[in-house]
């Protein structure tokens, strides 16, 4: 029986019926059958309340994050255990520290001028004559990766190279998404992964022996610091954990901050002011209210009951942070872009507890340099009527495209 058509009411539902389409209403009517409630599609616990998904992902003696389990060919493909999302327990938090301090908010000055803004500059550029864009395809979906590649010391002006690196990263993502089986799509996800060490195995040999200013010769010089000793491996682990977190996310991000500042006037405002304070409002009510990233998992370490629901041991629950995010009992208003949230940061976009994301600040600054520079260069710009309007596009990570504008 298709299920594509059944009302979010019925138990039969699945959250899969959702791609391509704005699913906040659905998140809306489904509360109304509770705050944790069974998707027979995904297999899983849903679990839709700020306080809940908070609690869930603040307590990892009691909810495991799902690699956990993940079989060895997982962290193979994914460029191996020392990445921080595949570590447990202490290890996790060593490798935490050094994160921190490689991608933590004192390190934001050099990054923006050293590869957000030439990045940007050079998007920018490439468009800026021709009057018209589309600033997901020639925007969005390029810059965070070049950004990435020019921070590794990649040749991030090599369009062909960049765009392999993108299709790889897809392959393996989509063999996570089904996962980690089928056939075709693990040929296709090792093949990818085969590929991306090619890349970045030559680069991270060559700077264990000489260091230069990228970020690969700070992971091989202050590793020993924060985590002890690391393996060629290692690095390469690290690295790849990065590149591959860095990416879609922020895309989307980013592509969800232009599109409410080409159709809500009061972000456009916002945004355009000349306090920086007005920017960062727009960036974090854009990271609660569309959350490039709508849901993470965990599983159950043993049975309990969470929202009225009774998980068992080894069950998945599937925190649902963009719904989350729009929570009545936590947010005044929740569907509408409030500038003046008391706490505007308070949201889920990144998770909290002990896996809050540590790409936060760089991804903040994406957002907020790629704003600030469309507003400086290109300030006409407009959503251009006669193309395709923008609408909610993919599945867990989303955004609004295409953003065909003209200026
Ligand atoms: C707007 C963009 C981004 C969003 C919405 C986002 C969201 C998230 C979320 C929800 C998690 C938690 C995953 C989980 O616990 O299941 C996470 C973890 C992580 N993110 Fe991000 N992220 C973004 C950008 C970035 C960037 C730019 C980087 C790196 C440069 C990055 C690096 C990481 C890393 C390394 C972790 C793992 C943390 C750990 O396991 O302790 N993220 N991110």
């Amino acid at each position: 029986m298709s299920t594509a058509k059944l009302s979010p009411l019925s138990a039969q539902w699945s959250m899969l019926s959702l791609a391509d389409i704005d699913p906040f209403p659905a998140y809306e009517i489904l509360r109304e059958r509770g705050p944790v409630i069974w998707d027979p599609g995904m297999n899983c616990w849903l679990v839709l309340s700020y306080e809940l998904c908070k609690e869930v992902e603040s307590d990892e003696g009691t909810y495991r994050i799902v690699v956990a389990d993940a079989p060895p060919l997982s962290f193979e493909i994914k460029g191996g255990k020392t990445a921080v999302s595949s570590l447990l327990g202490d290890d996790h938090t060593r490798m935490r520290r050094l994160y921190l301090n490689l991608l933590g908010p004192s390190m934001m000055p050099k990054y923006r001028d050293e590869h957000v803004l030439p990045v940007i500059n050079d998007a920018i550029d490439r468009f800026a004559d021709a009057g018209r864009a589309e600033l997901s395809s020639q925007f969005s979906e390029v810059v965070p990766a070049r950004i990435m590649a020019s921070m590794f010391g990649l040749p991030w002006k090599d369009d062909g190279l960049l765009a392999d690196i993108e299709k790889w990263h897809g392959d393996i993502v989509t063999w996570v998404g089904m996962g980690y089986s089928g056939e075709e799509v693990t040929r296709k996800a090792k093949l990818a992964s085969d590929k991306l060490n090619e890349v970045f195995r030559p680069l991270v040999l060559a700077r264990r022996d000489e260091r230069g200013d990228d970020i690969i010769s700070q992971i091989w010089t202050q590793a020993p610091e924060y985590y002890g000793p690391v393996s060629v491996d290692d690095v390469l682990a690290i690295v790849r954990g990065i590149e591959i977190a860095a990416g879609e996310t922020t895309t989307n991000a980013i592509a969800n901050l232009f599109y409410l500042f080409l159709t809500n006037p009061e972000i456009r405002d916002a945004a355009s002011s000349d306090h920086e304070a007005g920017l960062n409002r727009c960036v974090e009510e854009t990271l609660r209210s569309l959350g490039s990233v709508q849901w993470r998992y965990r599983v159950a370490n043993r049975d309990l009951t969470l929202g009225g629901a009774a998980v068992k041991q080894n069950d998945t629950l599937c925190l649902v942070n963009a719904a989350a995010n729009r929570d009545p009992e936590h947010y005044a208003c929740p569907h509408s872009i409030d500038l003046e949230r008391k706490s505007p940061a308070d949201h889920l976009a990144f998770n909290v507890g002990p896996r809050v994301c540590l790409g936060m600040w760089l991804a903040r600054l994406m957002m907020r340099e790629s704003m600030k520079a469309i507003m400086n260069r290109v300030p006409e710009v407009r959503l251009d009527p006669e193309e395709e309007a923008p609408h909610f596009r993919a599945l867990s990570h989303r955004s609004y495209g295409p953003l065909h504008v003209v200026f």
